[in-house]
């Protein structure tokens, strides 16, 4: 009896456990409580007081004052004038700077400097700068070069964090913290990477028996004896080196970055106020590092550049922007930990990409209500005044170079601070997302390990890992769905359809769990590649992808490749999709539908995409990846159906969702789209049709 109780009693324990960590408003440590929800959205910006004269500065703030800015950020690369010389630390002139800045009330937010270690630093420890592959060790002069396992870098790193932390961790000015910049896991071949390494892998694999074995080291004689006989897999030296080393190599990187953002928040938060808060600034698609794996962060941020040079969609796509990164990394970066925002959203023309157009008038507006629409608590612009000198002379700010003169793009950011006040004057706090909203809500399985492990092993030089995860995200997107990136760890009972794209790496849990989900109502859609290997990247010793056989009702009997111009075919009733990328041919078992075969090479006639009813709910097995994504279409939006789950249908490049009782539209396409608000909707910006660069927000 008394083992049953305790039985109980742990059990219930484990559910309150889960249930608050799954329940972002339910923890008294939720980052919720640093952004209140009728606050929507607040505007900032970043500063560089180093850059400018003192006298300017009260004149600065004054000015993002009188746009509407709310907040300002600093710091992150200041590490010389805060430390000029080894242990003597000046902050007199960043008191003055946070000082004037609360006097025209905006909060800060500060930085640690890490990524840009002082010159004396530099010069007494050279060995804290990372080693490139090919051997030449980073020196001083730019940033984010630093080896994160290094000792020295990591004691010095410590002491400025202390002293900031020190120094206005109880000021009530600062609204939160940004650990280093743009976090993105180099890789590092230095000594002190070369051990931590070493270490990394005895704690993951404990023998080296065990290592050989998930590096596949009977391959090529590569069979080590011990851990120390170790060297860090380099692809630019080794000719086909394991790809199970090099993943392992890609997981060390990324733990490391964690671990060094988390040894950040230890330091600081010794020292700072609960009310502060701590992130750090994610490049939105960054494939090196793992935004996930800073575990310690109250929340991860992310930074954006929309036009940076890419073509997008349509003739005007190079100015309005890269619309699916948009959409993107919201809820990516807020499934997190329930809270996100954009660090940098770019304010005007870049100076880094291979072409730097002028974004199109208007659309640095649009991209802020997009990044409200999507679910971010603030947005900050990268930065207040373009600079004078330096490498990013051609670099847009909210003021041009005069110190004075608003931008366009600063003209949109204070039209927005000023809309955002209006949009607060309106805010319900009774307001529920509609039932119809909710019914479409569709989960992405997407890891970095998947991507890392494709990546090495495309086996098509035309495969974009990225693109194919972005394409379902895409159509979920035009059919109105919220879209949201759970961790295979979470409940996917929530979502009425979950899609794991191209999910290679799988273990007999996960597919258990899909099972499950399946069974009892759930929709899974899965893509091309997944299933084919084990969690270390080997593949099964059985019929290909077998793992997945008994959940989509089919078998794989291989796959194809075409060239550049490979002209494959699909056919799904009588149309016909052209195809070039990818190609799984299937063998569906009896009771699963194949619902669009191939119709030319020498396999025509074989299924492409298959469809079976299992429990309550349905799995799709989507085999391949089509030239312009109709067929995919086409086939989710029969699946969305068959579920009984009503769907929009909104033109390629147009975003509209509902936030916290406003729907808000917006469009990267070219076109003017007809979004029609129902009948009686209050239009509180905008007007339908939607032009392109243009915002819809009703409520
Ligand atoms: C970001 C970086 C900023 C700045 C900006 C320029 O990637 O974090 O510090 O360099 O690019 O667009």
């Amino acid at each position: 009896m008394k083992v049953r109780y305790q039985k109980f009693l742990s059990l219930s324990l484990a559910c309150i456990v889960l249930l608050i960590s799954q329940t972002p408003s339910l923890a008294a440590d939720s980052p919720t409580r640093f952004f209140p929800t009728k606050d929507l959205m607040r505007v900032g910006v970043y500063y560089y007081p180093e850059h400018w004269p003192q006298e300017q500065w009260d004149r600065d703030f004054a000015k993002m004052e009188e746009l509407g800015f709310e907040f300002v950020h600093m710091v992150e690369f200041a590490w010389a004038f805060m430390e000029p010389e080894e242990g003597k630390f000046d902050f007199a002139w960043l008191d003055k700077a946070v000082e004037l800045a609360g006097r025209h009330h905006l909060r800060v937010i500060l930085c640690t400097p890490t990524p840009c270690p002082p010159v004396w630093l530099a010069e007494k420890h050279p060995e804290s700068f990372l080693v490139r592959a090919d051997g030449r060790r980073y020196e001083h002069g730019s940033r984010g070069n630093n080896a994160l396992a290094d000792p020295s870098y990591l004691y010095f790193s410590e002491r400025i964090i202390t002293a900031l932390g020190r120094r206005y961790g109880q000021n009530p000015i600062i609204w939160g913290w940004q650990l280093d910049n743009e976090p993105n896991a180099p890789p590092d071949y230095s000594p002190s990477a070369q051990d931590a390494f070493r270490k990394w892998l005895k704690e993951r694999y404990k023998t080296i028996d065990v290592l050989n074995r998930e590096w596949g080291a009977a391959f090529w004689s590569m069979k080590y004896n011990t851990f120390d006989q170790i060297t860090i897999p380099n692809t630019a030296l080794l000719y086909g080196p394991s790809p199970h080393a090099v993943l392992d190599f890609k997981r060390f990187t990324a733990d490391q970055t964690g671990r060094f953002l988390n040894s950040q928040v230890a330091t600081l938060r010794r020292h700072i106020s609960s009310d502060q808060w701590i992130t750090s600034n994610f490049i939105s698609t960054i494939g090196s590092s793992d935004p996930r794996r800073a575990t310690d962060l109250d929340f991860t941020s992310y930074t954006m550049y929309p036009v940076s040079g890419g073509h997008n969609l349509g003739e005007d796509g190079f100015r309005l922007g890269w619309g699916p990164g948009m959409a993107f990394a919201p809820p990516f970066y807020k499934s997190i930990k329930g809270i996100t925002g954009v660090m940098e959203l770019q304010p005007g023309q870049v100076n880094w990409a291979w072409i730097n157009p002028q974004p199109m008038p208007g659309i640095v507006r649009m991209w802020l209500w997009h990044a409200f629409a999507e679910g971010d608590s603030f947005a900050c612009t990268y930065r207040f005044r373009q600079p004078l000198y330096g490498s990013e002379q051609y670099h847009y700010g909210i003021i041009g170079p005069d110190g004075v003169t608003p931008s366009p793009g600063g003209l949109q950011y204070s039209q927005v601070a000023s809309e955002m006040r209006m949009l607060r004057s309106k805010y319900d706090p009774a307001a529920k997302p509609p039932a119809s909203y909710t019914a479409r809500k569709t989960a992405i399985l997407w890891n970095h390990e998947n991507l890392w492990n494709i990546d090495q092993q495309k086996q098509t030089g035309l495969w974009d890992t990225w693109g194919h995860m972005f394409r379902y995200m895409d159509i979920a997107k035009s059919f109105g769905a919220p879209v949201e990136f759970p961790t295979e760890d979470k409940d996917f009972s929530a979502y009425p359809v979950l899609i794991a794209p191209a999910y290679e790496l799988i273990d007999a849990d996960l597919v258990k769990k899909w099972t499950r989900y399946v069974e009892q109502g759930g929709n899974l859609i899965l893509t091309a590649r997944t299933g084919q290997k084990d969690r270390n990247g080997h593949l099964w010793e059985a019929k290909w992808a077998e793992p997945i056989y008994p959940l989509i009702g089919s078998e794989i009997s291989f796959f194809d490749l075409l060239l550049e111009d490979g002209k494959g075919e699909v056919k799904m009733g009588s149309a016909t999709y052209p195809w070039n990328v990818w190609g799984d041919v299937l063998k569906p078992s009896q009771g699963t539908e194949s619902v669009a075969t191939y119709s030319n090479q020498f396999y025509a006639g074989q299924t492409a995409v298959t469809y079976r009813k299992l429990g309550k709910g349905s799995v799709t097995y989507m085999g391949v990846h089509t030239r312009d994504g109709r067929l995919e279409k086409e086939v989710l939006k029969q699946v969305y159906k068959r579920a009984g789950i009503a769907i929009e249908d909104y033109p390629e490049g147009v975003y509209v969702d509902w936030r916290d009782g406003f729907w808000v539209g917006v469009n990267y396409s070219s076109k003017p789209a007809d979004i029609s608000p129902p009948a009686g909707a209050e239009i509180l910006l905008g007007t339908n049709p939607l032009k392109p660069a243009d915002v819809l927000v009703w409520k």
